[in-house]
C-alpha cells in the first residue's frame, strides 16, 4: 500500500488548527502544523514538500497570499488548498490567479474541507481515460442560450481553465473572457453561470457589436414610454432581465466610448435607470464580458477604457485558439459528429484517418466554430472526398505540416496548387480589404475569418493599401 499523503497545515489560530488536523487525521492523512506563513516556508525550505497544504487566508505577519506566492516560487507545482472568511473575495480572487488548488470558505464543514483536499490530492487522469464532458442541463430559457451545456477540455491549458471556471464561479466578480473568434468564449460564459450561485436565474447576453449606440443603451437598460419616437410602450433592459442572474456583454470591445461610460457608472454604483424613467433600479447582475480584440492595444488606442477594463476584469480568462490545442481536434470531431448528427436525425458519419489527418493538419482560424461547420457541412454532403477538398483548399498554413505526407513532401502538383491556391486567397483578401476600405476587423467577417488570422494573412501575402498585388512571389511561402 503507498503511505497517506503528507498534509501542511497552516493558520494562526490554534483551535481552527486542532479542529482542522482533526477532520483530516480521521480521513488518515499525515498530517503537519505551522502556525504562521514564516513558519510554512521554514519547514518547506528544510523538510521534503508536503502532498498539500491547507493555508489560511488571514494570519498576522506573513499572510496566506504573502505564504501562497513564496510556495508557488519555491515549487510551482505545489498543491496549496486555501480556507477564507466570506468577505475575503479580493483575496480568494488573487488566490485563484495565483494557482491555488481550491478553497473553502470558514466556518466549513468536515465534509467540505475533506473534499477539497481529495480533489486537490486527486493525480489529473490521463487524457484517454478521462471523462473530459462538463454537461449541464440548462432549465430555463432565455435568449437562445437554452440548449445543452457541453464543454470539452481534454488539453492542459483547456482543463487548467475547466478547474479556474470551477472556483471562479462561485466568487461574485466580474470575469473579461478573451480569445480568438470561435474559440469557446461563451460557452465558457455560460459554463460559468451554470456553476454559479445564480444558477437558477437567467443569464442574458447582449451583443454590443450588434447594434448602434442608442439601441444597445436601451437593449441594456430599457425604456419609458414616450422615452424617444418610438417608444410607446415600456420595455425593461436586459440588466433588468438579468436580475439576479448573470449578463454576458459580448464583443465588449465594440461599445461605444459613451455607453462605455455609462456602464461604468452602473457598475460602479450599482444602480440605473430606464431611458426616460426617473426610479433608480438596482443592477444586481453578475457581469461576464467576452471580446475577440487585443485590449492592451485597444486601450491604447482609447477605443476600451482602461477603467471600464479594470472593472471589468477582476479575473480574466483567455481561451487558446484550436491549433494550440490540437490534441483536442478527434474529440472535438466526435463531439460535433454526435451532437449534430443528433440534432439532424441523422447516423453519425465514420470519420476516417484520413479525414482526422487532415483536420489535425489545418490551422482551424475560425477554431471550434470553424471545425463545427466542417462536421455539419459533412453530415448534410455526405461526402468525406468534398470535405477534405475543402479543407485543403482552405489551406493549412502554420506550423501543421508536421505529420506524414506534407505537401512539401509530395512535391510537383500539390505546390502548384497550393501556389494557385495562395493566388486566390491573396486576391480575395486584398478585394475584402478594399471593399472595407481597410477596415480589417469589418474585412475579416466578410471573409469569416478571425481578426488575428487575416493579420496573418496580410503579412504572409505581403498585402498593403497601396494594392502591391505581388500575388505570384508570395504564394510559396511557409
Ligand atoms: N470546450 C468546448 N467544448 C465543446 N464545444 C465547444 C467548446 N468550445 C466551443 N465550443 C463550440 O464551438 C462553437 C463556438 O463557441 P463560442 O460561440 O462559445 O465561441 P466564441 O469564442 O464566443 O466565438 P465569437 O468570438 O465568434 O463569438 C460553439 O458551437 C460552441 O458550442
Ligand atoms: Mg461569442
Amino acid at each position: 500500500m503507498t503511505s497517506a499523503p503528507n498534509i501542511l497545515l497552516v493558520d494562526d489560530e490554534p483551535s481552527v488548527l486542532r479542529y482542522t488536523k482533526t477532520l483530516l487525521e480521521i480521513e488518515n492523512y499525515n498530517v503537519e502544523t505551522a502556525a504562521s506563513g514564516e513558519e510554512a516556508l521554514r519547514r518547506m525550505n528544510h523538510g521534503p514538500a508536503p502532498n498539500l497544504i491547507v493555508l489560511d487566508l488571514v494570519m498576522p505577519g506573513m499572510d496566506g497570499l504573502q505564504t501562497l506566492e513564496s510556495c508557488k516560487k519555491m515549487r510551482p507545482e505545489q498543491k496549496v488548498v486555501m480556507i477564507s472568511c466570506v468577505n475575503d473575495t479580493n483575496k480568494v480572487v488573487q488566490a485563484i490567479k495565483m494557482g491555488a488548488s481550491d478553497y473553502i470558505t470558514k466556518p466549513f464543514l468536515p465534509p467540505q474541507l475533506q473534499g477539497a483536499v481529495r480533489r486537490a490530492l486527486t493525480p489529473a487522469q490521463p487524457l484517454a481515460t478521462q471523462a473530459t464532458a462538463y454537461s449541464v442541463k440548462t432549465s430555463e430559457s432565455v435568449d437562445d442560450l437554452d440548449d445543452d451545456l457541453f464543454f470539452l477540455a481534454a488539453s492542459p491549458a483547456m482543463k487548467q481553465i475547466r478547474a479556474q471556471v470551477a472556483l471562479i464561479a462561485k466568487v461574485d466578480v466580474p470575469v473579461l473572457l478573451l480569445g480568438e473568434s470561435g474559440v469557446g468564449k461563451e460557452i465558457l460564459a455560460r459554463l460559468i453561470h451554470k456553476m454559479s450561485i445564480r444558477a437558477h436565474r437567467p443569464m442574458v447576453k447582449v451583443n454590443c457589436a450588434a447594434l448602434p449606440a442608442d439601441l444597445l443603451e436601451s437593449e441594456l437598460f430599457g425604456f419609458e414610454a414616450g422615452a424617444f419616437t418610438g417608444a410607446n410602450k415600456s420595455k425593461p433592459g436586459k440588466f433588468e432581465m438579468a436580475q439576479k442572474g448573470t449578463i454576458l456583454l459580448d464583443e465588449i470591445g465594440e461599445m461605444s466610448a459613451a455607453l462605455q461610460a455609462k456602464l461604468l457608472h452602473v457598475l460602479q454604483d450599482g444602480t440605473f435607470s430606464r431611458l426616460g424613467g426617473r426610479s433608480n433600479l438596482t443592477a444586481d447582475a453578475r457581469v461576464l464580458a467576452a471580446t475577440n480584440i487585443d485590449v492592451q492595444k485597444a486601450i491604447t488606442d482609447r477605443t476600451l477604457r482602461e477603467d471600464l477594463y479594470y472593472r471589468l476584469n477582476a479575473f480574466t480568462m483567455t481561451v487558446p485558439p484550436l491549433r494550440e490545442r490540437r490534441e483536442e481536434i478527434p474529440l472535438l470531431l466526435r463531439h460535433f459528429m454526435n451532437n449534430m448528427s443528433r440534432k439532424f436525425g441523422k447516423n453519425p458519419l465514420p470519420i476516417s484517418d484520413r479525414l482526422l489527418q487532415e483536420c489535425l493538419r489545418h490551422s482551424w482560424p475560425g477554431n471550434l466554430r470553424e471545425l463545427g461547420n466542417l462536421v455539419k457541412r459533412y453530415l448534410v454532403l455526405e461526402a468525406e472526398d468534398v470535405i477534405i477538398d475543402e479543407l485543403q483548399a482552405r489551406g493549412s498554413e502554420g506550423n501543421g505540416d508536421t505529420s506524414a505526407g506534407s505537401a512539401s513532401a509530395r512535391g510537383g502538383l500539390k505546390a502548384l496548387v497550393r501556389s494557385l491556391k495562395d493566388d486566390a486567397e491573396a486576391k480575395e483578401i486584398q478585394r475584402a480589404l478594399e471593399d472595407s476600405n481597410w477596415n480589417r476587423k469589418v474585412a475579416a467577417a466578410q471573409l469569416n475569418i478571425s481578426y488575428k488570422a487575416l493579420l496573418y494573412k496580410i503579412k504572409q501575402h505581403g498585402l498593403s493599401p497601396a494594392g502591391s498585388r505581388e500575388f505570384g512571389l508570395r504564394a510559396n511561402m511557409n
